[in-house]
């Protein structure tokens, strides 16, 4: 058998974290960047909105800090809020570099300069989004990838679809547990292979796919979570599931945003009454945070008995509306919606998981050599809400700094030594692919009906019940049939279900977007901390 691939850094996932610190660890050393899909395949690929960062001398860093605190309901990391917000506009320079480029507003017709077109959206007390029209994301990961194929340090591979991480203990060793790389399976040839790493990098994103209705792309199925929680490290603040209040509603549209830079430039929420209704529920009406206003469309959904409420942008001049927003616009236009004259039916959909693998302000897990960076880590940045834009923020910022904490850690690793190969044991073919579906379907309904916006302590129990034997089911398929990323997703997609749950049973109050029914006030006396989850053991708060 051929010796296993080793390379000295090891990145899964191909979104704006995994690809980012790729290209800075690249200096130091060989790079293996693995993806399930085609690069392209990542969450970040379909970010509207854009990135907050203060560049603007009517903005501050206090400001940017205050905003994000007021989201996150008490439970944001101060420490991690101001070291991610004042690194901003030195995270936007990193992005220059690598050739993204972001909408100017007109020149100054004294001066003749221009700055930023910068966006607002929910939460924010000041325009300060950095965005290429309605398309961000598409940018940046355009820009990063053209950098990514031409470095002579670094090994892009498609449809590798990373199966468990690999560690000491797995190895068989007794040294304290630490992560040597992981078993990748090659999709196309259907081969499990050793991918050996003195140094990984979790940033495979997170996990929308576990709900009925998501903003995310496919491959939202927790994969990074998962493992990481298999592999020993701590994951924390499952519970806090942000759902976006404006996806699109229609038969044919699946997973598409309709961004809050929306409503940032003045568009109206309204139910089918015609009543612009936000400000009922909130001072800051359709710019709220998100949880406020995912709650106000899912209340005012359960009082009319309606599908959808409406976004209403007909009041905003067309050729604005087509230059802001041509991504938006032209989809819902081949839909038949031609948004400069009728109103958009949206509903919330989940969003981004601001819980995920626990990390150090290095980016560090608690499993020694791997790092997390992205939607899959919880670096206390988001507390119980994430403020709008915040995340492509913090995914570069945590890049940056696990990248020079991985560079230091990678000169003072021992040997990887030998790993076992991946054994396929007796494990055959399946030919019952409707396992796979149905346990996928019946996952996502029922954390979508009862782990949804509004919870309650019977809905949260009915869905423990379920996904135990669900999980029972999963485990026992996984082991007697061969792999492929279908059966891969799913075992860690009904890992993460229960994750949420358990954190959900576990925060006996209501915060930021945890809500209770029968625990509907906050209680910061008991639970003004975070939930921690391990392997093993009961979900705790943590005591810190
Ligand atoms: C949006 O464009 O509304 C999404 C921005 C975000 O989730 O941060």
């Amino acid at each position: 058998m051929p010796a296993p691939p080793e390379f000295d850094f090891l990145v899964i996932g191909s979104g704006i974290a995994g690809l980012h610190f790729a290209l800075l660890v690249a200096e130091h050393g060989r790079v293996a960047v693995v993806t399930k899909r085609r690069a392209t395949d990542s969450a970040t690929n379909y970010a509207q909105g854009g990135i907050a960062a203060v560049t603007d001398a009517a903005d501050s860093f206090d400001d940017h800090v205050r905003d994000t605190l007021n989201a996150g309901a008490g439970l944001c990391n101060e420490k991690v809020v101001r070291f991610v917000v004042e690194h901003g506009p030195r995270a936007i320079e990193g992005l220059l570099k690598w050739g993204v480029e972001f909408d100017r507003s007109e020149p100054d017709p004294g001066t003749g300069e221009s700055g930023y077109d910068l966006g607002r959206e929910g939460g924010h007390s000041k325009r300060r989004i950095l965005h290429n029209r309605d398309a961000t994301g598409n940018e940046i990961e355009r820009a990063l990838l053209e950098r990514i194929s031409a470095h002579p340090n670094v090994s892009l591979f498609e449809d590798h679809c990373a199966v468990d991480l690999l560690t000491s203990h797995r190895a068989g060793r007794t040294e304290s547990n630490r992560a040597l790389g992981a078993y990748v399976l090659d999709a196309r040839t259907g081969e499990v292979d050793r991918f050996l790493a003195g140094v990984t990098l979790l940033a495979t994103g997170g996990a929308g796919k576990v709900y009925l209705y998501t903003s995310n792309p496919d491959i939202a199925s927790g994969d990074g979570i998962a493992m990481a929680y298999r592999a020993g490290a701590t994951v924390a603040n499952m519970e806090f599931m942000q759902f976006h209040p404006t996806c699109l509603f229609h038969p044919e549209a699946k997973s598409f945003l309709i961004s809050e830079a929306v409503r940032g430039e003045g568009g109206l929420l309204k139910n089918l009454e015609g009543e612009a209704f936000a400000k009922r529920y909130h001072d800051m009406g359709d710019l709220a945070p998100r949880d406020i206003v995912a709650r106000a469309i899912d209340t005012e959904l359960k009082r009319s008995g309606d599908d959808y409420v409406v976004l209403d942008v007909t009041h905003l001049e067309a050729a604005f509306v087509r230059k802001r927003f041509p991504t938006i616009h032209q989809h819902c236009l081949d839909l038949g919606i031609d948004i400069t004259e009728k109103p958009i039916p949206v509903v919330p959909a989940a969003h981004y998981c601001c819980g995920g693998v626990r990390t150090s302000m290095h980016g560090e897990t608690d499993l020694a050599n791997l790092f997390a960076a992205g939607e899959v880590s919880c670096t206390g940045l988001h507390g119980a809400n994430r403020l709008a834009s915040n995340s492509l923020l913090e995914a570069l910022v945590f890049a940056e700094a696990a990248a020079e904490q991985a560079i230091i850690r990678h000169g003072q690793i021992p040997e990887i030594g030998d790993v076992p190969a991946w054994r396929h044991g007796d494990s055959i073919e399946s030919d019952e692919a409707v396992v796979i579906t149905q346990n996928w379907d019946e996952i996502r309904r029922f954390m979508w009906n009862y782990v949804g916006i509004v919870r309650s302590d019977r809905r949260l129990a009915r869905a423990r019940r379920r996904i135990e034997l669900l999980r029972e089911e999963i485990n026992q398929y996984y082991w007697n049939f061969r792999l492929a990323p279908p059966l891969i997703e799913l075992r860690n997609l009904a890992t993460v279900a229960e994750l949420v749950i358990r954190a959900a049973e576990h925060r006996k109050e209501s915060r930021g977007l945890h809500y209770n029914l029968d625990h509907s006030n906050r209680d910061d006396a008991r639970f003004c901390c975070d939930t921690l989850l391990q392997r093993g053991e009961a979900p705790r708060s943590d005591p810190s």
